[in-house]
């Protein structure tokens, strides 16, 4: 029946009110704000961004009564959402608007929402199943917001620190990466995103931006279709097979030819070999770019047509695209047939979602859905499964009774800025910052504190001197220092989107902050709170304590606090390598043989922390590799198993990984690949045996043809506990037809 719905609809429709269902605009609030904010002046200085000199919230209002408008992206609060719709029931055919909002970690756009850690933090608890949770309930929230469509997951397979978008993404590794993108849509997306508690997904940015020239965003891809296919494709086929309804394309031209005007990656990849059967979204202005920054177009309506004949199928955010479209159509450039695929797509999304039925989401129970008892146990749960152990010199967990005066410092103490990137500030009371957790925790403990604010471009330092002084009265110190990726403080924000950086040190004058305190002998822990891997050489290799937090959301500062002093034994690990330098940039586990020389050239020994890696307040003991055969043909499965001992003095939990090596192949391979893991949970003294099962799939590769498969020969398994030489076990496994 929604075939016949769609096609029942379209037949009615105007070549405009077709086009129209291709334009999405941003928000009215968003768009007011722009204009209060700007003059026209500098509303031209910010054609950038996005907003037009000449084109006014109100304008969009009557587009939308007649029509002209198919879909909206931030339209952040449920009064707004309802408007909107009701204008579009004013309209001939009353089809009800799609309306998109980044809700990549919780629905963090809009006020009074739950905020689950950034999905690097995420990815640090590999563990599929609670990112799934997330995702529904962030689905749930979005629906109460009125919204339909979430511009997640991110699986761009972060290959460069310097990318301020690092955060976004689940890490460095295809595999891990494919398995949380996954679990995303299933979360947002349910079985088929046909019930009122589900929306769309968007897998993007299709493809590539996560290596570009130099760390910058939107800058060229410029990699091996081998590259392409081993590292960035697969968690898109693997969202496709998933089902993501929608993909949008990168800024960045992919080996010369912009992502958004791309018929290989949108036809000949997307739509002929992964059968993708959702639409295709542009991101903000990259239509444009083609022609401005690009130049492979002359004009925009080049631009519009050359991304439409591509695969396009929704604009986002801009005027030109409508009349640019409708103009190529009529002058037989592009043909009705070609729109018509693109509307049937966008159209039968609205009815599956059933805004047709219902488009209104009503303001009361709004009201119970959003930052409900059960979504902040989740946002609690997965903030202390994301954080990550670095270093602990015996001091963690604390004792109250050694520690009774503790100094709490640095930037990100007590500030919203624990919420992350693609968050709006929230009300004060849904936030517990860090020195909010730690006085929840533990009562009886004496804190004082210094506070820097979250501007990290201006910290003083007569400050840092004076925190010295304060540091010296405590038994002990606790400094939170790191990043700042909050869209609120966009100029002084210092990573998350278009915030890259020649560096990938700590800004500011954190690093003095860090030394001073350390300096006057106190014992000292620090706590990042970061979006992209940061090179803390000085500080891993002198403080007692360091933990790995990323931007934990809404409960960030509570789950600190819990591992601190014990009330949690952390067991993230990390999604990515952090690199001692940005010298050592490309620095992945995942690298080929070769690449090993460059930091022994430098005189570094690899990088500061591995992929994989975390500590636990318990020790864990792998012991009993064994394969089920020794022996297999390219087609058979087979199984892996090791014992896992709980041998320390907590209960914990483990993430055990299995990698494989090709040992000898027609083409080069990587010195190790993520395959599969598994998060326990172990009691003190307790035993468990973990199978994996290999399949064929698992050991293929394309070989020097290009041609897909497994190749005899042997493969190392490696199973343990980081993806570091030392903490693996090892076992040949021969394939043989
Ligand atoms: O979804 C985002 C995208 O990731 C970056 N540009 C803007 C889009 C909409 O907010």
């Amino acid at each position: 029946p929604v075939e016949k719905r769609v096609e029942n609809l379209l037949s009615q429709m105007t070549l405009e009110e077709k086009v129209a269902q291709m334009c999405q605009y941003v928000g009215l609030k968003h768009m007011q704000i722009a204009e209060k904010n700007m003059t026209v002046k500098e509303l031209k200085k910010n054609h950038a961004q996005g907003f037009y000199p000449g084109l006014h919230s109100s304008d969009l209002v009557h587009m939308v009564e007649e029509g002209m408008i198919g879909s909206f992206l931030h339209a952040t609060d449920l009064k707004e959402a309802n408007y909107l719709q009701s204008l579009a029931q004013k309209s001939r055919l009353k089809i009800p608007l799609l309306m998109g909002i980044d809700a990549i970690h919780g629905n963090g756009q809009c006020v009074g929402a739950t905020i689950y850690p950034t999905p690097i933090g995420q990815a640090s608890t590999f563990d599929p199943a609670l990112v799934e949770q997330v995702s529904k309930e962030t689905a749930l929230e979005m629906r109460a917001m009125g919204s339909h469509w979430s511009f997640t997951p991110n699986v761009e397979v972060a290959r460069d620190p310097r990318w301020g978008r690092v955060g976004e993404t689940f890490g460095e590794d295809p595999f891990l990466v494919s398995k949380m993108g996954v679990a995303t849509i299933k979360g947002l997306q349910g079985e088929n995103f046909d019930t009122p508690e589900n929306v769309l997904a968007c897998a993007k940015h299709f493809v590539g931006g996560s290596q570009p020239v130099n760390g910058i965003n939107g800058a060229p891809f410029d990699g091996s279709e081998r590259t392409l296919r081993e590292i960035f494709f697969p968690p898109f086929k693997a969202c496709v097979e998933a089902g993501a309804y929608t993909i949008m394309t990168a800024h960045n031209e992919v080996n010369g030819i912009p992502a958004h005007g791309n018929k290989w990656l949108m036809q000949d990849i997307l739509s002929k070999e992964w059968n993708f059967k959702g639409f295709i979204v542009s991101d903000w202005m990259d239509i444009e770019r083609m022609h401005d920054y690009h130049s492979v177009a002359e004009s925009m309506d080049d631009a519009f047509i050359m991304s439409v004949s591509a695969g396009m199928d929704m604009h986002m955010h801009g005027p030109g695209f409508m009349e640019g479209i409708v103009k190529a159509v009529r002058e037989g450039k592009l043909s009705e047939k070609r729109i018509n695929e693109s509307v049937r797509k966008i159209l039968t999304a609205k009815f599956k979602l059933g805004l047709f039925e219902n488009p209104y989401y009503d303001e009361v129970k709004s009201k119970e859905v959003l930052f409900n008892p059960s979504h902040q146990k989740t946002a609690l749960d997965i903030a202390r499964k994301s954080i990550v152990l670095l270093k602990n010199d015996n001091i963690l967990p604390l004792t109250e009774s050694k520690y009774k005066k503790v100094f709490v410092t640095g930037p990100n103490a007590d500030t919203h800025v624990i919420l992350g990137d693609w968050a709006v500030p929230q009300p004060r009371e849904n936030i517990v910052t860090v020195l909010d957790g730690l006085k929840r925790i533990s009562p009886e403990t004496q804190f004082t504190t210094l506070e820097f604010g979250w501007n990290l471009r201006t910290m003083k330092p007569e400050k840092i001197k004076q925190a010295g002084v304060m540091a010296k009265q405590a038994d002990l110190a606790i400094v939170v220092v790191g990043e700042n990726s909050m869209r609120e403080h966009w100029g002084e924000k210092t990573c998350g989107e278009n915030t890259d950086r020649m560096d990938i040190n700590l800004p500011g004058l954190q690093q003095e902050l860090v030394e001073t305190i350390y300096n006057t002998g106190v014992p000292t822990i620090v706590v990042l709170i970061n979006g992209r891997p940061l090179g803390v050489e000085w500080i891993a290799g002198n403080v007692q304590a360091l933990v790995e937090a990323w931007e934990p959301g809404s409960f960030g500062g509570q789950a600190i606090a819990e591992i601190l002093y014990g009330k949690v034994n952390p067991s993230g690990k990390l999604p990515v390598t952090i690199p001692r330098n940005v010298g050592q940039i490309q620095c992945v586990y995942n690298h080929k043989y070769t690449t090993k020389w460059f930091p022994y050239a430098i005189g570094n020994s690899g990088p500061l922390y591995p992929f994989g890696y975390g500590l636990s307040y318990t020790t864990f003991k792998y012991e009993n590799l064994k394969i089920e055969k020794e022996q297999v043909t390219s087609k058979e499965s087979v199984t892996a198993s090791i014992d896992v001992v709980n041998a320390g003095q907590f209960d914990g939990e483990e993430i055990i990984q299995l990698y494989i090596r090709d040992d000898y192949s027609s083409a080069t391979r990587p010195v190790k690949e993520l395959k599969d893991f598994s998060r326990i949970s172990l009691k003190k003294g307790e035993r468990k045996t973990i199978s994996f099962r290999l399949t064929p799939e698992q050991l293929a590769f394309y070989n020097a043809d290009m041609e897909y498969g497994v190749e005899e020969g042997t493969f190392t398994l490696m199973i343990g506990s980081s993806s570091r030489d030392e903490d693996l076990q090892k076992i040949t496994l021969k394939v043989k037809n």
